[in-house]
Parts: structure tokens; C-alpha cells; sequence
């Protein structure tokens, strides 16, 4: 696997502006396109996106359904290929390499959160959050100290004996961020954390969303429908026809409610 810690700045005149201004990335989207056959054509899904996000940036991405949220973030995550254009992730760039690579890095630098979860019903809370470090040929045993304050940062310290089944929506939401942090990955993306949560339940996600970007300077990218969630961001982007409505970018977040929907009406989405 090739490893490179960060994305290579040009040499030349301005060369250590722009270093610096890289140093934290980490990730980029660099002009990326997805083509998808609908009905014999080839239709772009994704179009021509690029964006940066920093360490410790809780950015969100809004888009009517069908805007191409999902397969962005699929993109992003190296889990579906761009048809053109370039994801660096920590300086890795997903296009390189076969699909064994590019498991790689998303099982170390890549957590991701689902609307449904996704936990295995059969283990437990701990089994559930530990996987991930099995899965990358580590022993839960040896990271105790840090498995047990993800647990209390995400308020599931007193359930990590129950099954799935045997927590509510909100819980299992929670217990999905704890196993998506627990190999340290600098990036956190997810899919409608919120959709399928009350809004308390919801309300309290994002929170804790926030607090793990602010808390242990992960990079999250939240993408949501939700005008409520995205207010909650340092950042929300505007997704349309599968393309980013740069002008439209608000910064400088968390925001009110009120000013998402205003910029919502304003670009008629
Ligand atoms: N496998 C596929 N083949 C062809 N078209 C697809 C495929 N998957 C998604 N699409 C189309 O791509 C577009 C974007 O879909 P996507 O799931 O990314 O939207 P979304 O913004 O996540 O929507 P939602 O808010 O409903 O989750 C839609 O028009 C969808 O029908
Ligand atoms: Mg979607």
C-alpha cells in the first residue's frame, strides 16, 4: 500500500503557502464524476465536484432526494469508483490501485455511518465496536482504556453487554459512531445518520456528531435532507443534480435553522 501522510503541495513559488494550506486536508474531491446507464445512456449522477475538508471540520452536505448524496458519499468512501476525477483521503488517492487497496484505507482512515445502522445482530454492543480492530489483525484487549472512553463519550458505556436488539434507534445509532471511531480514522462520513431516528434521538446524534469533530479532531462529513441537522455544521454545501452549488456555500456554522431554509428557497431546491 502506499502511504503518503499528506497531499503533495507543487514546488515553486508559493510552494510553502500552499503546503501549509494543505497541511490539514483531509479530504479532497477533485473534479469527480459518476456516469450511470439510465435507460441505455449514460447519464452523470455526480458532477464535476470539488471540495476540500479539514481536520476537526464538521461540514454537511444538503440535496433534495435523487440530488446524488449517496453516491457521492460512496465515492468519497471509496466504495464505488469515480468515472473521472480524483478522492485523496489523507493523502491516499482512492483511484490508485485495485479494490483490495482501496479496502485498506477505508478500513484505517475511513469511518462510515448508515441510516439502518448496519450493526450485527448477533454480537454484542462491545463485539460490535471492537470488529473493526479485529478486522485490521488487532486484539480489542490491547486498546481497552480507549474503547472503554469511545464508549463514554458516546454515552453507550452501560449497554455494552446487550444485543442490537435490545436497544432503541438512538442507541444503535450511537453504538454505530463508537465502532466507525474506534480505529482512529481521521475521516467520518455519514448518510442520513438521522433519517431513521426521532428527533430528539436525531437531535442528540449530530450533537454528538459535533463533539467527536471538536473532541478528537476528526474530520466529519454529515450528509442529510435535514435543514435542522445541516444547520449544525461549521459548513453545509448544497448538492443539486448531482453537482455542488459552490456560490451557495454557507460558512462559519453552526447556523440558524432559519438561514439554511432561506438559502434552500433561494437556490429553488
Ligand atoms: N445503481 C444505480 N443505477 C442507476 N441509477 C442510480 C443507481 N443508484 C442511484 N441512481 C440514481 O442516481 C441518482 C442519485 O441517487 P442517490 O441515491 O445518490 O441520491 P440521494 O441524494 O442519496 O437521494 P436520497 O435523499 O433519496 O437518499 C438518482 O436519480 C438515482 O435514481
Ligand atoms: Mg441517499
Amino acid at each position: 500500500m502506499t502511504t503518503s501522510p499528506e497531499p503533495k503541495a507543487e514546488a515553486g513559488p508559493g510552494a510553502t503557502s500552499a503546503a501549509e494550506s494543505l497541511r490539514d486536508v483531509v479530504l479532497e474531491a477533485r473534479s469527480v464524476f459518476r456516469l450511470r446507464a439510465v435507460e441505455g445512456r449514460e447519464m452523470p449522477i455526480v458532477r464535476d465536484v470539488s471540495f476540500a475538508v479539514r481536520a476537526g471540520e464538521f461540514a454537511t452536505i444538503m440535496g433534495p432526494s435523487g440530488s446524488g448524496k449517496s453516491t457521492l458519499l460512496h465515492l468519497l468512501a471509496g466504495l464505488d469508483r469515480p468515472s473521472a476525477g480524483q478522492v485523496l483521503v489523507a493523502g491516499e488517492d482512492l483511484g490508485q490501485g485495485d479494490e483490495e487497496y482501496r479496502a485498506a484505507v477505508r478500513r484505517r482512515r475511513i469511518g462510515f455511518i448508515f441510516q439502518f445502522f448496519h450493526l450485527l445482530p448477533d454480537l454484542t454492543v462491545e463485539e460490535n465496536v471492537t470488529l473493526p480492530l479485529r478486522i485490521i489483525g488487532q486484539k480489542p484487549k490491547k486498546h481497552r482504556d480507549r474503547v472503554d472512553s469511545l464508549l463514554g463519550l458516546l454515552g453507550v458505556a452501560k449497554l455494552k453487554d446487550r444485543l442490537p436488539q435490545a436497544l432503541s434507534g438512538g442507541e444503535m445509532q450511537r453504538v454505530s459512531i463508537a465502532r466507525a471511531l474506534v480505529t482512529q480514522p481521521p475521516l467520518l462520513l455519514a448518510d442520513e445518520p438521522t433519517g431513521n431516528l426521532s428527533s430528539k434521538a436525531g437531535e442528540e446524534v449530530v450533537q454528538l456528531l459535533r463533539d467527536v469533530s471538536t473532541r478528537l479532531g476528526t474530520a466529519v462529513l454529515l450528509v442529510t435532507h435535514n435543514p435542522r441537522d445541516a444547520a449544525s455544521g461549521d459548513r453545509v454545501m448544497f448538492l443539486h443534480d448531482g453537482a455542488m452549488r459552490a456560490d451557495a456555500e454557507l460558512t462559519g456554522g453552526p447556523f440558524d435553522v432559519a438561514d439554511v431554509f432561506r438559502r434552500l428557497q433561494e437556490l429553488g431546491i
